[in-house]
């Protein structure tokens, strides 16, 4: 299973990056979160608690921020769940690999998040019953199975009537300078790129054809919307380092330490245009899609 193989080799580096990276991806969560629309759902549910399924899970990303909401424990004063205090509920995350699951399980239990467990799954043959939950998100998972059509079925398939599933995904490499320089620059120094690693972040960067395959999985009211956040990072800090060990960890630990200079040297270079002020300000995008089972 060439997905598996892939990731179960990065799995020490998202353990390692993970707590770092934390508050950028609470930041960026909540988008997912709104697009859920909880408060609705809530109601729909009479107030009862909600049962979240988050695919593709790594090791934690966004199931801790969903976890947090439904169990009152925002962490953020401007967190979302700041206007909904009376949501309840329970994530289930999930990943195809057993590694990724062991180190969100270990996070979870760090960072005393009860409202959470953790079960192993492959989103394209999810192991829970017909309508078993209220919402399935997905942040930046969907785009790396080998058939995604079928675990956007599988989403429909496992959520509620009413419920509604979330993903977010990158938009094209061309609007991600990170990803663009990223690729340039590993595939002039070390021979390999996205194409040759065999992982494929941009299958659903253009919203409309997106929205087309969340129908034929039949979903309704199916929504996008496109986010374009830049970071404002002192230009000393070699702020590529966490994507490129979680992409290509498995490359970068079998090259030289020339090479690894040389890589270093060459994202500073290619990134440069994007430093104002002596802070990089690189912009990445990416789209949260939306989608409801009748
Ligand atoms: C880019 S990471 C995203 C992780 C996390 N959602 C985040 O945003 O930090 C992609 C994840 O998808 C998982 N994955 C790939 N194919 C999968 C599949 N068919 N079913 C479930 N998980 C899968 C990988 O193991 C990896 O953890």
């Amino acid at each position: 299973m060439q997905s598996q193989t892939t990731w179960h080799h990065l799995s020490s580096d998202w353990i390692n990056w993970a707590d770092r990276l934390a508050p950028a991806a609470e930041k960026i969560n909540r988008h997912l979160i709104e697009a859920a629309d909880l408060d609705g759902l809530a109601r729909l549910r009479g107030g009862a608690p909600l049962d979240v399924l988050d695919l593709a899970s790594g090791v934690g990303e966004p199931a801790f921020s969903f976890a947090r909401v439904l169990g009152g424990n925002a962490a953020t004063a401007d967190d979302v769940s700041a206007n909904t205090p009376g949501l309840s509920g329970h994530v289930t995350a999930s990943d195809i690999v057993p590694e990724m699951c062991d180190g969100l399980a270990a996070r979870a239990a760090d960072e005393g998040i009860g409202n959470i467990s953790v079960i192993p799954a492959d989103m394209e043959k999810l192991p829970f019953s017909d309508q078993s939950f209220d919402v399935v998100s997905c942040r930046f998972g969907v785009m790396f199975c080998n058939d995604p059509d079928r675990a956007l079925g599988e989403s429909h398939r496992v959520l509620r009537p009413g419920g509604r599933a979330v993903y977010m995904v990158w938009a094209p490499m061309v609007d991600n300078p990170l990803f663009a320089a990223m690729d340039a620059v590993l595939g002039n120094i070390l021979g390999i790129g996205f194409d040759k690693a065999g992982i494929n972040p941009f299958a659903f960067g253009h919203p409309d054809q997106s929205m087309m395959r969340l129908e034929a999985a039949g979903f309704t009211g199916i929504t996008a919307t496109s986010h374009s956040p830049a970071g404002r990072i002192p230009e000393k800090v070699p702020f590529w380092k966490p994507q490129m060990d979680m992409l290509f960890g498995n490359v970068l630990r079998r090259a030289s330490d020339m090479d690894r200079g040389a890589i270093d040297a060459a994202m500073f270079e290619t990134l440069s245009p994007y430093i104002e002020d002596g802070h990089f300000q690189v912009p990445i995008c990416f789209h949260v899609l939306s989608g409801k089972r009748a």
